[in-house]
Parts: C-alpha cells; structure tokens; sequence
C-alpha cells in the first residue's frame, strides 16, 4: 500500500489554521461524521475518530496497535516511515503491544509508585514558590520560560534521578526530534538522547539513589523483566512525556484562566475549587493534539465507516473532549463542571502514568500563581500569542504576563 498525499489533494487538510484553533476544525470533522480520512499536521494521510464514545471504546480495542514501528507495512509511502524511528526509542512502552507492553509497563508503574509521586508535592511547592519570589521582582515576564517550564523540567529530573544541568542538552535535542519531518532528520537526536540515556544508566549502576532509574535498573536486573534497550528507551520516554505535555497544560492552563477573570476570581476566593478546576482545564484545552495514533490491525467499524486494516489512526483525545453528546456546553470552560471523565492521559492500558503527578504540578503550580498575584495580566492580545503544533502536541510558545498588572 503507496499512498502519496499529491493523491489525496481532496482530503481536508489540518493545516496552520487547526495549529491555531483546532477546535472549529475538530466540531465539523465531528459534525460531519464519526471518522474521517485527512492529511495530517504532519502531511500523513490518517483516518481521526473525533467522538467521545468512539474514541473510549476504540482506546480499549486490541485491534487498535501501539506497535506502529513494528507493524508498519514497508512498502508504506515515506511520510508513514518517519514513524521508524531510533531503535532504542522504538522500545519505550508506548510503541509496545501485550505482551511485552505488559511486562515493560508492569516494572515502570512499580518504579514510579504512589509513594514516591505523592512525596514530590512539598517539592513541587517549594521550587514554585522560588519561581514566584524571582518573579515578584518583574514587571512583565514569559510565564512559560519563568514559572510552567522549570517546575516540570525539574520534578523530571529528580524524580528520574538525572542532573537537571543536563537540560540545555537534552531540551535540544528534543527540540530537533519533535520537529523532524522524516525518520533521516530525527536519527542524529534520537542517537543523542539514547546515548545520554545509556550514559545515566551507567552512572547510575555503579551509585544507585532513591530514584525512577535507580528502579527500574534493578527491576531491569531480574531475569526477563527488561532488557537494557527497554530500560533506556522507558527512561528517554518517562523524561519527556512527563516534562513537556506538563509545561503545556501548565501554559495553556494559565492562559485560559487569565481570559475568564470571572472564574480565576472564584478560584481565588476557593482554593478548594482547584482540582477540579484544572480537571476541566485538561478537557478544554488539553495538550496531546491531534491525538494519540493506533494501527488498525484488522478492518475496524466505527458508527457505520470502515477504517480498513493496515491504516493509521488518530485517536483525537481533545476532540472527544469537546463532544456535545458527551459534555453540554463543551466550548464553556466551566470549572463547576460535574462531569470531569476526560480522555486528556489517554485510557486502556496505555494510560498515562504520570497523570497523577502532571495533576499535583499543575494544580500546586496555578493554585500559587493565582494566589501570589491577585492582579496578573495578559501582557499581549491573543494575536500576539504563538501556538505551536509539534510531533504530538501543542502549546502556547510565550505567555507574557503582569505579575503586578498592566499598571504595575
Ligand atoms: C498534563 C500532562 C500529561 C498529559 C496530557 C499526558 C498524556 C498522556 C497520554 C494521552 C498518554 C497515552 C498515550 C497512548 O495511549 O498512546 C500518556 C502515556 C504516558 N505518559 Fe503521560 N501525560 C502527561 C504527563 C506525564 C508525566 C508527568 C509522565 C511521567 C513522569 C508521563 C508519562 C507517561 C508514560 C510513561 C506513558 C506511556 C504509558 C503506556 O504506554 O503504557 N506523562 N500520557
């Protein structure tokens, strides 16, 4: 099966405007069916399953594969190939199907226990609030570069157990891998990463510490549980799924509070509100966009439409989010929301692990913003605002703010 996107100049297109605003993109996809063929962000031809039922029940469905590197049909036109990616990447538990995702999955989730997630918070708040004492100085300041991205680039770090010095290395080149086009441009950073990974497992070997990859090296040490290109890959894999989509839920969290003033009030006043605030902040504006991708190993029916074997398919985790048959009103962030069953970490057996620890640092991080500066401002317009769409997600690239308000 060749597929060339000249052959598909028909297809509807999520191009720069869907970068922007995804959501009126998102509502006539929906609209106009319960799947669809397009061209993707990325210029690859995917099937998208918008609605909240079907995309529930197509999380939990074996014929649904993670394993696209693996079951990737070679003969596949090139934009499919860049999902061949670094061997060792290829092996962190996401790219995995039963039952070797079981097994990998099983060591990670024993690694990063409740125990140890739940013991970051007091960490959490103390590397916020020394943010929130540099910025209490300034004017004006970018709140992603200031405050949303080192809280999680840290916690990251320590929790992993690698020196969070290392980060101009490693953000880097994950820059270059998150925006590589084919599998030719990501092979120089994904090589880097897996060899800076490789590099911390060594160290890490011979002086063990109470940390994620200390872990997970002696869980590797036990017959069969998780050979050394599995222990790297995870441990590449657990850095950055935890640190990027949290700065961008952190990003686009405070952005969307600043522009309901009425709701950021009541937050102030109701510290209580906050969990279930930042719940409904992970519905409306999630950042794992378009969603996450499967392989439909057999044909697949969904309301009517066959996704054929053999295809690739975003499941679209913010579209689902924003179904009016699942949430009324789903264009209204409304952190009275009774209803807060999102799909923003994912479901099945493929569910986020660090969902729980993305939730404490977004909740200790907001709660203290909001609280530390009761007059903080959007220091731009919205047409200032730089989103971005990479790889898998989007973000807001700067969100410059008045600590003290527009008039200081
Ligand atoms: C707001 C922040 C986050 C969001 C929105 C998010 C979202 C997701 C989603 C949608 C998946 C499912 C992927 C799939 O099914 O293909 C996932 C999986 C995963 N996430 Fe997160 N994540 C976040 C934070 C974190 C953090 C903080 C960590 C770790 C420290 C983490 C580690 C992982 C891992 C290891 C997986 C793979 C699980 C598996 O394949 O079994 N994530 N995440």
């Amino acid at each position: 099966m060749t597929e060339k996107v000249a052959d598909h100049e028909a297809l509807p297109r999520l191009g720069p405007e869907f970068a922007l605003d995804p959501y009126p993109v998102y509502r006539r996809l929906r609209e106009s069916g319960p799947v669809q063929r397009v061209v993707g962000h990325d210029g690859v031809v995917q099937w998208i399953v918008t609605r909240y039922d079907d995309v529930k029940r197509l999380l939990v469905d074996p014929r649904m594969s993670s394993a696209l590197t693996k079951v990737l049909d070679p003969g596949l036109a090139d934009g499919q190939k860049r999902f061949r990616i670094d061997e060792t990447l290829q092996n962190a538990m996401t790219n995995h199907d039963p039952p070797e995702h079981t097994r990998i999955r099983k060591t990670v989730v024993r690694a990063f226990s409740a125990r140890r997630v739940e013991a970051m918070r007091p960490r959490v708040q103390e590397l916020t609030d020394t943010l929130l004492d540099a910025m209490d100085g300034e004017e004006r300041v970018d709140l992603i570069e200031k405050l949303a991205t080192p809280v999680p680039v840290a916690v990251s770090c320590e929790i992993l157990g690698v020196p969070v010095e290392d980060r101009p290395f490693f953000n880097t080149q994950m820059d270059d891998l998150m925006g590589a086009g084919t599998a030719e441009e990501k092979r120089a950073p994904a090589k880097a990463l897996t060899s800076y990974m490789a590099e911390q497992v060594a160290i890490k070997r011979a002086s063990r510490g109470d940390d994620v990859l200390s872990a997970m090296i002696e869980a590797s040490e036990e017959e069969g549980r998780l050979t050394d290109g599995e222990l790297v890959g995870g441990a590449v894999q657990l850095l950055f799924a935890g640190y990027l989509t949290t700065i961008y839920a952190i990003g686009a969290g405070a952005y969307r509070l600043l522009k309901h003033p009425e709701q950021l009030a009541e937050l102030r006043r109701d510290p209580g509100l906050l969990p279930k605030a930042v719940e409904e902040l992970l519905r409306f504006d999630g950042p794992v966009i378009p969603g996450i991708l499967r392989y439909a190993k057999e044909d697949v029916e969904v309301g009517g439409t066959t996704i054929p074997a053999h295809s690739l398919v975003v499941l679209s985790l913010t579209a689902a989010n924003r179904d009016p048959d699942r949430f009324p009103e789903p264009d209204r962030l409304d952190i009275h929301r009774e209803d807060t069953d999102h799909v923003a970490f994912g479901g099945g057996i493929h569910y986020c692990i660090g969902a729980r620890l993305a939730t404490i640092e977004t909740e200790v991080v907001l709660g203290s913003l909001i609280r530390r500066f009761p007059r903080l401002e959007l220091a731009v317009p919205d047409s200032e605002l730089r989103w971005e769409l990479k790889s898998f997600a989007r973000h807001i690239a700067e969100l410059p703010v008045f600590p003290h308000g527009a008039k200081g």
